[in-house]
């Protein structure tokens, strides 16, 4: 167990969280640990396979901190995947260079194979890193620990792989909708336990990345993103009372409103084609609001980043924000684009 005052003392970020308006807001970004850090690629290189990295606490916790030191972001992000999920529930996760993860793709009766019960033991690799990073980080830094939601994470279960429309999963889930609630509930109390041992461990806040959620017409946006990740925030808080949350269903546009409505998120993230009105009066007056840049305007640069920079200022700074891009960052993005955008939004 982790006593609180070795948490975060109520950075920035915990204070914008809290309901403070603050200029500058606090900035961090989606997949800041990764590949366009030469850092983070020499630790992989000698880490062996990706899941070695992210079970490797000495070293998985040295590439969570690596944005910190070379950024001063307001918050870390553990460095893990949402895979290791599935992992723990003993299906086969590979990530295959270039290509992404391979995963053996799930039907009817290995959904009725999948045991029901605790599984955190898979992830004490992951706690041990969560309380390493939040014993090296500053007070003033915020912990954020993560889960993929159910429904993202199913969509990689049922196809074995990403999919440009999720037509596996979306398929399972019209066919044989009862099999498909199985496995999301099973996702739900393995992603339950995921982020309590994180919370316990350290983390101060964790993050939910339903990264697939656009793609749900309004009953399945209904059924597999909002009401599985409500059950989520429901189970995390009965255990962890006042747990902070943040929600990240990309694409959901329109849904967003419901989804935030109906969740309990404490914030939300939001990708760049939300419209920056529709951001602040319909969100912002219920939760912060984390984004929404657009990674590739990030790795183009120049003039075009620092407009793109000022409009998402401009348009939420008058309400609880958090500066983040509105997907990951990408592996090509130049670190001078990275530095251009911490200094012009810690100029306000
Ligand atoms: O910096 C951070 O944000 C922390 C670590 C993190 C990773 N993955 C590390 C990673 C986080 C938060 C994730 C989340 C994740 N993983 C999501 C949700 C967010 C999103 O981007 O939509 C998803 C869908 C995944 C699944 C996943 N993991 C894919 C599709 C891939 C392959 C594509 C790619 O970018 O390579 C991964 C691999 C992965 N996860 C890498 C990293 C740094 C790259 C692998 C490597 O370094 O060898």
């Amino acid at each position: 167990m982790t006593d609180q005052a070795r948490k975060s003392d109520g950075g920035k970020f915990i204070r914008t969280l809290a309901g403070e308006n603050l200029q500058p807001p606090p900035i961090w970004m989606m997949r800041q640990a990764g590949r366009y850090l030469p850092e983070y690629r020499v630790v992989r290189k000698s880490a062996g396979s990706f899941l070695d990295l992210c079970f490797n606490p000495e070293l998985a916790s040295t590439v969570t901190l690596q944005p910190i030191e070379r950024f001063g972001f307001d918050a870390a992000i553990l460095f893990s995947d949402i895979l290791v999920v599935p992992h723990a529930l003993g299906r086969e996760v590979r990530f295959v260079e270039g290509e992404g993860p391979r995963l053996e793709p799930i039907d009817r009766a290995g959904i009725e194979s999948l045991v029901p019960g605790n599984s955190s033991d898979a992830f004490d690799a992951v706690f041990e890193t969560v309380s390493l990073v939040r014993n090296r980080l500053d007070a003033d830094k915020t912990l954020i620990g993560f889960c993929g939601a159910p429904w993202t994470v199913a969509t990689y279960m049922v196809a074995g792989r990403g999919t440009p429309d999720k037509a596996p999963a979306r398929l399972m889930a019209s066919r044989d909708p009862d099999s498909f609630q199985k496995l999301i509930d099973r996702l739900v109390s393995a992603s339950a336990d995921y982020l309590i041992g994180q919370l316990e461990a350290g983390a101060d806040v964790v993050q939910i990345f339903d990264s697939w959620a656009g793609i749900l017409g309004e009953d399945d946006f209904e059924r597999w993103c909002i009401a599985p990740t409500a059950e989520l925030v429901r189970r995390v808080r009965e255990k962890i009372p006042g747990a902070r949350m943040i929600g990240f269903p990309k694409g959901a546009g329109l849904m967003l409103e419901r989804y935030v409505a109906k969740t309990g998120v404490d914030a939300v993230g939001i990708d760049w084609t939300v419209p920056l009105d529709y951001a602040r009066d319909r969100l912002q007056i219920r939760v912060p609001v984390q984004g929404n840049l657009d990674p590739l305007i990030l790795l183009a640069g120049g003039e075009r980043l620092d407009r793109a920079i000022d409009r998402i200022l401009d348009g939420l700074s008058g309400g609880r924000f958090i500066f983040n891009l509105g997907h990951g960052i990408v592996p090509d993005t130049p670190i001078e684009h990275v530095e251009r955008l911490v200094e012009r939004v810690r100029q306000r």
